[in-house]
């Protein structure tokens, strides 16, 4: 459990980086008008473009058997979102507009700067102009932020690596490494250096040629049983895993509801899909059930024939709030308008839930109300790669129409280990209670620390339980400020800003890991609270 530190912090955050993309996203579809009740089949392919006609079935498909020691059950006592606490304050007004003035000074001084700049220098200024009947390529509002706004607000965080030479150990929590897994050391690294020496790092075909290992087959038995599904099948990349699903399962004619605040992962794949796609708002169940209504009513735009089935699409846990999805209410709800249910569980799995079963086994939801289970290994397991976990029929018709199992490289022998051991570790297969100690001490510590920060006087988001805490910052100047204040005292830690999170809520992501010691704590939120107090960011009026 030791390795709590990182030697340099000047890292990218893949992340906000896809919610940027994100933002320009679903959310335009169009009202529709007619009755309909969604179908319940998934789609095959229809043309012989299609190149998943030409694969042979997969070998797993003739090797499965029924999992019979699923290690999911329900547990006694059933949670209700409303039973936990949600915690989402608005900030003071004063705060509020000392914001939006500083961003109308930035986006002031950007336009003046864009005008002067055609006006004086043509030539360094002609991609924003009519070029001979050219429209501009890059001159949106995109562009503008960018290159006014967001150079100068970013300061020294959210960079590439920069190799400086120097080494510097700081306590990381900037890092998805919620159960500590992401270790050189102990039993996972052993594994992983074991399958090294014996097999290298072959990676031969697709999956569904000659790719698929011994190991696959075990990493997907290990984890349908560990979600409480009949069968799994795992691909080598989590954002893959979305995009490369959601087209594999809905089509035109078919619609997808996605909460506003999904992964870009999800958007792409529904874009892809060629489904039309409508948005609610985040983890509102009025919205939802409202939205629900008004399309199962109207089905299909123009022809208003019955849509051919509704995909809802939620995450487990929302990394920019720290939010955990309301699943009971859904799964209520999907009884009622019948719909198929999609989570996203690449923040969840691991982290949340006694066992670390993810966000059924944190409410004592049966698994068996959600089709399809989603989880990426980037993050609990510290590997890379993600599921898909579902019905037997269901992942036996993604296994051959699922892009990023047929065409993609297969997940290496070595991640896959590395993912099999940390999630036997997690389900006490290993015969020690290893496991059950970080999902208990992850949990401990996002409950203690998110609780201080409060109690010192910052605006905290995020709900009961979440190892993501979101510390509240406003200011744009407050972003590189806050970044670098608390790494000149060693701790590194994600900000966010504009356009990952809304404009006036820009903020610090404390990533939470079973790895942390009380002690290392108490040190982190001790220099929080300084710098705090040198920010002005205890603005809370709720302590
Ligand atoms: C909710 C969600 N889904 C999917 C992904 C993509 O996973 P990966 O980073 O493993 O490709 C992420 C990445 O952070 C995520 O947060």
């Amino acid at each position: 459990m030791k390795p709590r530190v990182i030697r340099h912090v000047e890292a990218l955050d893949m992340e906000l980086y896809e919610r940027t993309i994100q933002l320009f996203d679903m959310g335009k579809g169009k009202r529709a008008h007619t009755i309909s009740i969604p179908s319940i089949h998934l789609t095959t392919p229809k043309s012989s473009g299609d190149h998943s006609f030409s694969v042979a079935p997969s070998v797993d498909a003739q090797t499965w058997t029924p999992p019979t020691n699923n290690r999911w059950a329900p547990p006694r006592k059933t949670k209700r979102y409303d039973d936990l606490e949600h915690k989402l304050e608005a900030a003071p007004l004063y705060v509020l507009v000392s914001t939006y003035m500083n961003y109308l000074v930035l986006i002031l001084f950007g336009h003046l700067r864009d005008i002067l700049g055609k006006f004086f220098k043509p030539q360094a200024y002609s991609h924003l102009r009519m070029n001979n009947g050219y429209a501009p390529l890059v001159s949106d509002f995109d562009s503008f932020y960018t290159r006014r706004l967001y150079v100068r607000i970013r300061g020294d965080f959210n960079r590439t690596f920069r190799l400086t030479g120097k080494v510097t150990e700081n306590l990381n929590f900037a890092s998805y490494n919620y159960l500590g897994f992401a270790q050189s050391q102990g039993q996972c690294a052993d594994a992983v250096e074991q399958v090294t020496r014996a097999s290298g790092l072959p990676s031969p075909s697709p999956r569904a040629q000659a790719g698929t290992t011994q190991a696959h087959l075990d990493l997907e038995r290990l984890v349908s049983r560990f979600v409480g599904k009949e069968d799994a099948m795992v691909v080598s990349m989590g954002f893959a895993t979305n995009s490369s699903t959601i087209p594999a399962l809905v089509s035109k004619g078919c619609l997808i509801i996605s909460d506003e605040m999904n992964h870009a992962s999800i958007v792409f794949g529904a874009r892809l899909s060629g489904a039309a796609v409508r948005v609610f708002k985040h983890n509102n169940m009025d919205d939802l059930r409202e939205l629900l209504r008004e399309v199962i009513s109207q089905g299909q735009p123009r022809t208003h024939r019955p849509w051919k089935k509704i995909l809802v699409i939620v995450e487990g846990l929302y990394s920019m709030e720290g939010t955990v999805v309301n699943l009971p209410e859904i799964v209520k709800m999907k009884k009622e308008f019948k719909f198929y249910l999609y989570v996203d569980e690449a923040h969840s799995i691991g982290a949340l839930g006694e066992n670390g079963g993810g966000v059924c086994d944190f409410y004592g939801v049966d698994p068996a109300h959600v089709d399809i289970m989603m989880g990426t290994f980037t993050k609990s397991f510290g590997a890379a790669g993600g599921y898909i976990a579902g019905d037997k029929a269901v992942i036996d018709h993604l296994r051959v129409n699922n892009h990023a199992y047929i065409y993609a490289e297969p997940m290496s022998v070595l991640v896959t280990q590395q993912v099999y051991t940390s999630m036997k570790i997690i389900c006490g297969e290993d015969g020690s209670d290893d496991g059950r100690r970080r999902i208990q001490r992850l949990a401990e510590n996002s409950l203690y620390f998110a609780c201080r920060l409060r109690e010192m006087g910052f605006i905290v988001y995020g709900d009961h339980g979440s190892p993501v805490v979101p510390l509240l910052l406003f200011n744009p100047a407050k972003i590189p400020a806050f970044s670098r204040e608390l790494l000149k005292r060693g701790i590194a830690v994600c900000v966010v800003g504009y356009p990952a999170t809304p404009i006036v809520t820009s903020r610090a992501r404390f990533c939470l890991s079973a790895s942390h010691t009380k002690e290392d704590l108490d040190n982190a939120l001790e220099a929080i609270s300084e710098v705090g107090d040198l920010l002005l960011l205890k603005v809370s009026e709720k302590k």
